[in-house]
């Protein structure tokens, strides 16, 4: 087991790549699957969860190479439908694997995905839609067994939330299936559209990514090609909020500003100073931070709730009172606890969290126990007085690849040592 092992209250200063987007990689190796021949996805952040994804695809009957940031997929006869217990209880994401398998193979037989605990995660808007499309599912023992005896063909389905994987799932059984399939009420995040752009690159006929309508036309096959993963704008959020927390100004490399539409004005209500310049993103952050006016997460183009918690860690020291809304998942607070040994004054109440900033905040053992909070508490560290020691960083790593010498590089002290 590891720590990190952080001396806060040190400004930071200095360049920053930001790594191609989790939330999209995932998806988009899934997406391989469909395509025959070789596709190429350059900017892969190097995470367990990619690893998983690819023993997935390898189970699958794929050649699945991992050199850097590149993974090299080759999905000309995937001859598996199973995804084994263990590779699904890894990561929530293994469910998008569904409808790529049973775009690709016709049936799938799949156990419920793990994932953080943050809170119930149902997949009954993934199941509905394919059931409309033709799949028979049967669940069984924590076990989904699909199969589609007519094939696969095209339907309209109105979500009942713009849920993020039941949309990638839809969008990744319809591309093979037979007719046009309409989802209404589509998420539009931007990770939406990178599958999209990634899928179309294959030859795929997709149209209105980005909208609450997407509609694709089903073609016969696709073909693997060459794609860029897009730059994690949660990774750019939680340094914005390294660099409101601890002072100084960072240059996000790649990071763009357009994903952060609803992240920005948050941070210069806080009274940081953004802005774009090339192709990177400065952050600058030199008088004390401000409280900011309530906070609620929302789909996108809403507040990402996957910033929520970097954003309460940086608020925890503003002056002021600051108001959070929890409105995607139920039991998103989980970092709260951990951030009040540190110093911070935080009421919660159901989707509420009341921050009421303090003047200092101070290192103290802590744990994460989910990704996005775990890396509120390194935000939080930032600008601690003394040391914290950070524990739970497995939960950390699956979302940023080596936080420490990102941290350091900019002039943090961050040490991982063995716990
Ligand atoms: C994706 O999760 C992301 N994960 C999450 O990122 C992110 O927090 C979330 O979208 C919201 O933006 C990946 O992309 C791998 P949803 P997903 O389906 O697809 C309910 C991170 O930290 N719902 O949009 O699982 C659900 O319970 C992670 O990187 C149903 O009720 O999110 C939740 O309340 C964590 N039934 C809401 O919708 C369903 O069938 C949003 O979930 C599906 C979802």
């Amino acid at each position: 087991m590891q720590k990190l092992v952080i001396e806060g209250e040190r400004r930071l200063c200095g360049e920053l790549t930001v790594q191609g987007a989790k939330n999209s990689a995932l998806p988009l190796l899934a997406a391989c699957l469909l395509a025959d021949g070789e596709s190429v996805l350059h900017n892969c952040p190097q995470l367990s969860d990619v690893c998983s994804a690819c023993r997935i695809l390898g189970c699958l009957g794929c050649e699945c190479r991992l050199e850097d940031h590149t993974v090299t997929v080759r999905a000309d006869a995937p001859c598996g439908c199973c995804v084994p217990d263990e590779l699904m209880r890894e990561m929530r994401s293994s469910i998008v694997f569904l409808g790529a398998v049973l775009g690709r193979v016709g049936e799938c037989s799949l156990s419920f995905p793990g994932g953080c605990e943050l809170g119930p995660r149902p997949i009954d808007m993934h199941l509905n839609a394919l059931r409309r499309m033709g799949a028979e599912i049967k669940e069984c023992h924590g076990v989904l067994r699909c199969t589609c005896p007519e094939g696969l063909h095209g339907a309209k389905t109105a979500l009942s939330f713009p849920s993020v994987g039941a949309t990638e799932n839809i969008m990744l059984a319809a591309v093979l299936a037979d007719g046009v399939t309409v989802i209404r009420n589509a998420a539009r995040e931007p990770e939406i559209c990178d599958l999209a752009g990634f899928l179309r690159g294959c030859g795929a006929r997709i149209k209105g990514d980005g909208s609450d309508t997407i509609t694709i036309e089903g073609v016969t096959s696709l073909h693997g090609c060459e794609y860029t993963v897009m730059p994690d704008r949660i990774v750019a959020a939680t340094m914005m909020a390294a660099a409101a927390a601890a002072g100084g100004e960072l240059a996000l490399i790649g990071a763009r500003s357009g994903d952060l539409d609803a992240v920005i004005p948050v941070f210069e209500e806080m009274g940081c100073r953004i802005y774009p310049y090339s192709d990177r993103l400065f952050v600058t952050r030199s008088l004390p931070l401000k409280a900011v006016r309530t906070v609620r997460t929302m789909p996108y183009p809403g507040f990402p709730t996957d910033a929520q918690a970097v954003v309460m860690a940086a608020l925890a020291k503003a002056k002021g009172t600051s108001i959070i809304v929890e409105n995607i998942f139920e039991n998103r607070y989980r970092h709260v606890d951990e951030l009040i040994r540190m110093g911070a004054v935080i009421k919660t109440e159901g989707k509420v969290a009341v921050i009421d900033g303090a003047p200092r905040l101070y290192g103290a053992k802590v744990r994460a126990a989910e990704l996005r909070g775990g890396a509120a508490l390194a935000v939080a560290a930032l600008a601690a007085e003394g040391v914290t020691e950070l524990t739970g960083v497995r939960y950390i790593d699956r979302g940023y690849e080596r936080l420490e010498a990102q941290l350091t590089a900019a002039g943090a002290s961050v040490k991982r040592l063995l716990e």
